[in-house]
């Protein structure tokens, strides 16, 4: 048995440096603390030490042992650092985060609302009609004579379906908001007044300005007392407040057969060699839509209205192709 306490204190030291693992770790506190280890074996030898050195080589033997106990607890605190750092997900706090994408309202939904605000503050109400009509009320009811060329099938999208209430005609996907005047009324009796925004269908060749299907907005006002003059102002409000107080805006006779007398609204909007736009059709609500309604004759007037949204997004917005709209491109929604 050597006894010589420095020199093995030095070689225990050294080793324990070379420790990479707990297994290791292990078979190092075995080696010399365990029942067959090292130290055990130094008491064991210390019966034949002289009565003399006895205390002096139990007290080296005992510091021996607390230095081996020292090492293994400071390489097991190491290692459960070393595994701590491997495992552990680096945090950068100065990195940028990943941020949700937060979704918004297409800008056709946006020029609705915004178009429908201004006329809720006018105190209309927003309605809805369904897209499937009958030809009664997107054409018959609204005066619409039969041979009228926007009847023709070229014109307007026919379902296969009959009409059930309607000998010999066909249900369709309606061609302007308009027949939504016909179902408020047949609905409610004036005083009214609602707005009625919605996509409507036409056959038309798509091209930067012409689609399929595209958003209109109806209003219509009942009352006993409703002259062209609250036509006039009611329109000439909603245009300052939607293109702002210094747009120009004239009001150009024009021709439906739901409306006596007509108009179309243009505004002024310098576009290529253009100056006035023209953004809705608009007029008086004719007596046989009345009458085809249910009212009683002479007693109920109106003003009706009907703008194309996509026309006017296209024109505040400055957007040069319709079919942008409907594309789902997220370069250019986000703009919005
Ligand atoms: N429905 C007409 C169109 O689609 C617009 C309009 C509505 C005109 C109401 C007058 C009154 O062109």
């Amino acid at each position: 048995m050597s006894w010589n306490f420095e020199e093995l204190s030095k070689a225990v030291k050294e080793e324990s440096k070379k420790i990479k693992d707990v297994q290791e770790a292990e078979s190092f506190r075995v080696k010399y603390l365990g029942r067959k280890g090292l130290i055990a074996q130094m008491y064991v030898s210390l019966g034949s030490v002289s009565q003399e050195e006895k205390p002096l080589v139990g007290k080296n033997i005992n510091a021996l042992k607390n230095k081996i106990m020292a090492l293994i607890e400071e390489k097991h605190d190491e290692l459960k650092l070393k595994v701590e750092q491997e495992t552990k997900e680096e945090i950068d706090v100065t990195l940028p985060g990943a941020a949700t994408e937060v979704g918004h309202k297409h800008l056709l939904t946006q020029t609705i609302d915004e178009i429908c605000d201004i006329f809720e503050r006018l105190g209309f109400t927003v309605q809805e009609g369904p897209e499937i009509e009958t030809e009664f009320n997107n054409f018959t009811a609204l005066n619409i004579p039969i041979d009228h060329p926007s009847r023709d099938g070229f014109d307007t999208f026919y379902l296969n379906k009959k009409d059930p209430d309607e000998e010999d005609t066909h249900l369709l996907l309606r061609s302007h908001t308009s027949p939504g005047q016909i179902r408020i009324m047949k609905k409610y009796e004036p005083p009214l007044a609602v707005i009625i925004p919605g996509k409507v269908y036409r056959p038309d060749a798509v091209d930067a300005s012409h689609s399929f299907m595209f958003h209109q907005i109806e209003g219509l006002l009942v009352d006993k007392d409703v002259k062209f003059s609250d036509l006039k102002g009611i329109l000439t409000f909603f245009c300052k407040r939607l293109f702002g107080e210094s747009i120009e805006m004239r009001f150009r006779p024009h021709f439906f057969p739901f409306t006596e007398p007509s108009a179309e609204v243009d505004i002024f909007w310098k576009e290529g060699k253009k100056d006035w736009l023209e953004i809705m059709g608009c007029g008086m609500v004719h007596p046989n839509v009345f009458e085809a309604a249910g009212y009683p004759k002479g007693k109920y007037v109106g003003l009706a209205f009907g703008l194309g949204v996509e026309r006017i997004a296209m024109l505040k917005y400055g957007i040069r192709d319709i079919r942008i709209f409907y594309e789902n491109d997220n370069r250019f929604l986000n703009q919005f």
